[in-house]
C-alpha cells in the first residue's frame, strides 16, 4: 500500500493505453503513433475516430462505410429535441444542456439491454452518441436564437454538417476545414480529467451513456475544457478596456490573475496543438483583414513567456489559448467553444471506455482518513 497521497493523482500511472501519448518536454502528441501535426494536415475527424476506436487507419472503403454509419445516426427523436428546446428556453448553459441531452439520448437507444460486456454494442452506442452531439448543439443554438433547428444533411461530413445545422447554410471550405482540424486536435489527450472520469464510470461496467455524460461534466470546468471560453472572454475584456494589450496583461499579472489558456499538468513547453491553432488563427485573421485577435494573443504570450519567465517554470500556452480566437473568427458564439471540445473529445472518451472494458478492473482508490478515530455519540437534543 502506497503511503504518500499524490494530490490530484499527479504523475500516477493508473492504466495502460494505446490511444494517445504526450511527451510533455518535447511538446509532442501522437494518436496511435501518428503525430498530431500529420493527422491535422492529412486526416479527417471521421478518420481519426476510426483510428481511435479500431486501432488502425481505415482503408478508403472502410472510411466511407464508417462515415456513412455516423451520418445515418445524426437525427434526434422528437422527445430529445423537445428536451433541447426546453433547456434553451430556460437559459441553460450549453455544457449543462449537452450533459442533460446526452443523458436523455439513452431513452432512444435501440439496444438498451445489450450486455455491458458486449463491446461491439458499446461501440455502436458510442457511435450513436458521437453522431448526435453535433445535432444537439446546433439545435440548442437555433432554439436560443428563436429559430427552427436544421435537419442534418446526410451528404456532409461531421464538421461541415455541424456548421450547416448551426447556420442553415453550407459552410465554405475554410470554415469546414478549420472545424474538422479543431475536432482532430481535441479528440484525445491521454488520461485527462474528463477521460479518466469516463473510465472510472466505465470500470463499474455502467453503460457508455453514463461515461459520456460524466465526461461532459468533468470537461465543463475552467481548469479543463472551460478554459477556451475564458480565453476569449479575456480577449474581449482586453478589447473593451481600450488598453494596449501589453498594458492589460502587465496589470493582470500584477493583480495575480491566472491567465486562462496557459499551463498544463503534462506539458512543460508549448502544446503542439496550440502551435497548429495559432497558425490557423493567423490565416483567418489575414483572410478577414483584421489581425486584432491574433495580435492580442501573441502579445500576451510573448509578455508571459519572456517577461514573466513562465516558460522557465514550464508554463506555456495550451490548446485553449488559440482555439477561442479561431472559433470567434468563424462567428461561433463564445459559450459554444467548450461544447465543441466535447463534440470532439467524445471520440477519446468512447475509445478509452472500449479499451478499458476490454480488460476491466474496477477503479477504486483509497483516501487517507484524517478524521477522529473515536467520537462519542451525543443524542440530538443534547448537542
Ligand atoms: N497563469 C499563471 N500562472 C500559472 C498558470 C496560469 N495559467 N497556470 C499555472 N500557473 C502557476 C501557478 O500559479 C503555480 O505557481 P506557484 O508554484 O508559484 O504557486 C504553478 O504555475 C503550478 O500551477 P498548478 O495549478 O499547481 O499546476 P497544475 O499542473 O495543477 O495545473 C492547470 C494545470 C491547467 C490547472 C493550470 O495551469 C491552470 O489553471 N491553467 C489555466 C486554465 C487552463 O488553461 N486550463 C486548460 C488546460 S489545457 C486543456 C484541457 O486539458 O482541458
Amino acid at each position: 500500500m502506497l503511503e504518500d497521497v499524490q494530490k490530484g493523482l499527479e504523475g500516477v500511472l493508473v492504466a495502460e493505453s494505446g490511444l494517445s501519448s504526450i511527451d510533455g518536454d518535447a511538446g509532442r502528441l501522437i494518436y496511435r503513433g501518428y503525430d498530431i501535426e500529420t493527422l491535422a494536415r492529412e486526416a479527417t475527424y471521421e478518420e481519426v475516430l476510426y483510428l481511435l476506436w479500431h486501432d488502425e487507419l481505415p482503408t478508403a472503403e472502410e472510411l466511407e462505410a464508417f462515415a456513412d454509419s455516423i451520418a445515418e445516426e445524426r437525427e434526434l427523436s422528437a422527445d430529445v429535441l423537445e428536451t433541447v428546446r426546453r433547456l434553451a428556453a430556460s437559459g441553460e448553459e450549453p455544457m449543462a444542456a449537452l450533459r442533460t441531452a446526452v443523458s436523455a439520448l439513452s431513452a432512444d437507444e435501440p439496444e438498451p439491454d445489450a450486455d455491458p460486456e458486449d463491446l461491439d454494442a458499446t461501440l455502436r452506442k458510442g457511435r450513436r452518441i458521437t453522431a448526435k452531439i453535433p445535432t444537439i448543439l446546433a439545435a440548442f443554438e437555433r432554439y436560443r436564437m428563436d429559430e427552427a433547428p436544421v435537419d442534418p444533411h446526410p451528404d456532409l461530413d461531421l464538421a461541415e454538417n455541424f456548421l450547416y445545422m448551426l447556420t442553415g447554410e453550407e459552410p465554405d471550405d475554410i470554415a469546414a476545414e478549420t472545424i474538422d482540424q479543431a475536432l482532430i486536435l481535441h479528440a484525445d489527450h491521454g488520461l485527462n480529467a474528463s477521460t479518466f472520469t469516463s473510465m472510472v464510470v466505465a470500470s463499474t461496467m455502467a453503460d457508455v451513456y453514463s461515461s459520456v455524460t460524466a465526461g461532459i461534466g468533468a470537461l465543463s470546468g475552467p481548469l479543463h475544457g472551460g478554459a477556451n471560453q475564458d480565453v476569449m472572454e479575456m480577449l474581449i475584456e482586453v478589447d473593451e478596456s481600450d488598453r494596449d494589450p501589453l498594458d492589460w496583461v502587465k496589470n493582470a499579472t500584477d493583480e495575480g490573475r491566472r491567465i486562462p489558456g496557459f499551463g498544463h499538468r503534462v506539458y512543460n513547453v508549448k502544446d503542439p496543438r496550440a502551435k497548429i491553432l495559432q497558425a490557423r488563427c493567423k490565416e483567418l485573421s489575414e483572410a478577414n483583414g483584421d489581425e486584432k485577435w491574433y495580435d492580442y494573443t501573441t502579445t500576451i504570450e510573448e509578455y508571459l513567456t519572456e517577461e514573466q519567465g513562465l516558460v522557465e517554470k514550464g508554463i506555456a500556452p495550451n490548446v485553449d489559448f488559440y482555439s477561442g480566437t479561431v472559433y470567434y473568427q468563424l462567428g461561433i458564439p463564445v459559450d459554444m467553444y467548450t461544447p465543441i471540445f466535447a463534440m470532439s473529445r467524445v471520440g477519446g472518451w468512447v475509445g478509452h471506455v472500449l479499451e478499458y472494458q476490454e480488460d476491466n478492473r474496477l477503479i477504486r482508490p483509497r483516501g487517507r482518513y484524517t478524521g477522529p478515530e473515536e467520537a462519542e455519540w451525543v443524542p440530538i437534543d443534547e448537542r
